[in-house]
C-alpha cells in the first residue's frame, strides 16, 4: 500500500516544503497515498493526514495543556463542524452576547459578523498550524476548540483533566458527498479534478483526511459510552430533525444548562435560528470572507440535507458503502438509518 522509505519522498509537495526537520524526518517513514486536496496523504498515528496537518498534531500533542473547563468540539470533515462550532460558541457565551433575534441594535453577536471557525479556532488548522506556539492565556474561559484528530491522537491532557469533548457524527453517504464535492472547489488548479469514482474508492479504503471514517466515529463512539460525562455523541441528522432537543442536551453536558426562564423566553429557539443553515449562509462574512487556511467561507454551506446522497452515487455504491458500513461498525451499537 505505502511506498518505501526515499529521500526524494519529501519536498515534491508545496505543502511540505515548510517543514520542520522532525517532520520531513517522520514523513520519511510514513505510508503514502495519493491525496484528495494535496498531492499525498500518510498515515500517521492510524489515520490518514497532510504533511502540515502532521506537524500541527505532532506539535499538539506536546504542548498543549488542557483546563478542565475546556471544551474540544471533534468531527470528521465534512460532517457539520460550522454548526457545531456556532452552537456550543453561542450556548457557552450566551451572558457575554446575549441571543437576540432583534439585530438592528448595535451589538451584533459574533456569529453575525464573524464565521464560527474565527471564534471557535481549529487546534491543527489554526492553533498549531505553521510551526508556532500558540498564546493561549488570553483566551476567555471556557475555552472551546475545534478538532479533526481521531480520538487516541488527542493530547494526553485532553484526555486526563475534566475537559468536554463533543463529537457530531454524521451519516458516511451525505458525508463522502459532501467532502468530494467540496475538495473539488477548494483543491489547487494545479491537481486534476478528483472524479467520483475515483474518491469513492478511496474513501471506502479509509484513504481521507483523518479517516479511516468508522475508526474515526467508532473511537469517539466508545470512549462515549466508557465516559458519557467526558464525550457526548452527537448526530448530524438527529440535530437536524430536533435541533431544540439535542441544544437542550449539548447545553446540559456542557454544565450550561437552559433555565425555566430561558426556555420560557425562547433562547433556545432563537438559538437554533441564529445558528440556522439558513441565516449562517446568508451572512457577509460567510458570503464574502474566508477562514479557515484562507478558504473561501462561501464553500462551507451547501445544501445542509440529510440524504442529498441519493443524487450521485449509483445503487452499485450505495450498496458497496452500506455493506462497507455494516462491517465495520458491526457489534458497536453505532447505526445510521440512510435509506428510508
Ligand atoms: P453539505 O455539503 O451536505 O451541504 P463542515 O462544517 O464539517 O465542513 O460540514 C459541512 C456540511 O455542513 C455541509 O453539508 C454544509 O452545507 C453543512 N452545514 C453548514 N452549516 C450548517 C448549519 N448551520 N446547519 C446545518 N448544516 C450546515
Amino acid at each position: 500500500m505505502g511506498i518505501t522509505k526515499n529521500q526524494s519522498r519529501v519536498g515534491d509537495d508545496k505543502e511540505e516544503t515548510n517543514l520542520s526537520d522532525e517532520c520531513k524526518e517522520m514523513l520519511l517513514s510514513l505510508p503514502r497515498e495519493k491525496g484528495w486536496r494535496t498531492t499525498f496523504l500518510y498515515e500517521f498515528q492510524g489515520f490518514w493526514c497532510q504533511p502540515t496537518e502532521i506537524q500541527a498534531i505532532m506539535s499538539f500533542q506536546k504542548h498543549f495543556q488542557a483546563c478542565d473547563t475546556d471544551v474540544v468540539l471533534a468531527t470528521i470533515p465534512k460532517s457539520g463542524t460550522t454548526w457545531l462550532k456556532a452552537l456550543a460558541f453561542a450556548i457557552v457565551n450566551r451572558n457575554r452576547f446575549p441571543i437576540n433575534n432583534d439585530y438592528k441594535n448595535h451589538d451584533l453577536h459574533p456569529l453575525l459578523t464573524s464565521n464560527p471557525h474565527d471564534l471557535v479556532p481549529f487546534l491543527e488548522y489554526k492553533l498549531y498550524s505553521k510551526n508556532q506556539l500558540p498564546d493561549l492565556s488570553k483566551l476567555g474561559h471556557p475555552r472551546i476548540f475545534g478538532t479533526h484528530i481521531p480520538f487516541p491522537s488527542l493530547a494526553n491532557s485532553v484526555k486526563k483533566s475534566n475537559s468536554k469533548i463533543v463529537y457530531l457524527c454524521r451519516n458516511p453517504f451525505d458525508t463522502f458527498v459532501s467532502s468530494w464535492i467540496y475538495i473539488n472547489k477548494i483543491r489547487p488548479t494545479s491537481l486534476p479534478e478528483l472524479t467520483l469514482d475515483e474518491a469513492f474508492d478511496r474513501y471506502c479504503k479509509g484513504i481521507i483526511g483523518f479517516g479511516p471514517f468508522w475508526e474515526h466515529m467508532l473511537g469517539y463512539w466508545k470512549e462515549s459510552i466508557e465516559k458519557p460525562n467526558k464525550v457526548l455523541f452527537l448526530k448530524y441528522e438527529d440535530l437536524k430533525d430536533d435541533t431544540c432537543f439535542h441544544l437542550k442536551r449539548l447545553a446540559k453536558f456542557l454544565d450550561s444548562a437552559f433555565s425555566f426562564e430561558e426556555e420560557r423566553d425562547g433562547v433556545i429557539e432563537k438559538i437554533v435560528k441564529l445558528c440556522s443553515f439558513e441565516n449562517l449562509k446568508e451572512l457577509e462574512v460567510n458570503k464574502n470572507g474566508r477562514s479557515i487556511k484562507h478558504f473561501e467561507n462561501k464553500n462551507l454551506f451547501r445544501k445542509a440535507e440529510v440524504g442529498d446522497w441519493v443524487n450521485y452515487l449509483s445503487p452499485k455504491m450505495a450498496d458497496k458503502l452500506s455493506k462497507l458500513v455494516d462491517e465495520k461498525l458491526r457489534g458497536s451499537g453505532l447505526k445510521f438509518k440512510v435509506f428510508t
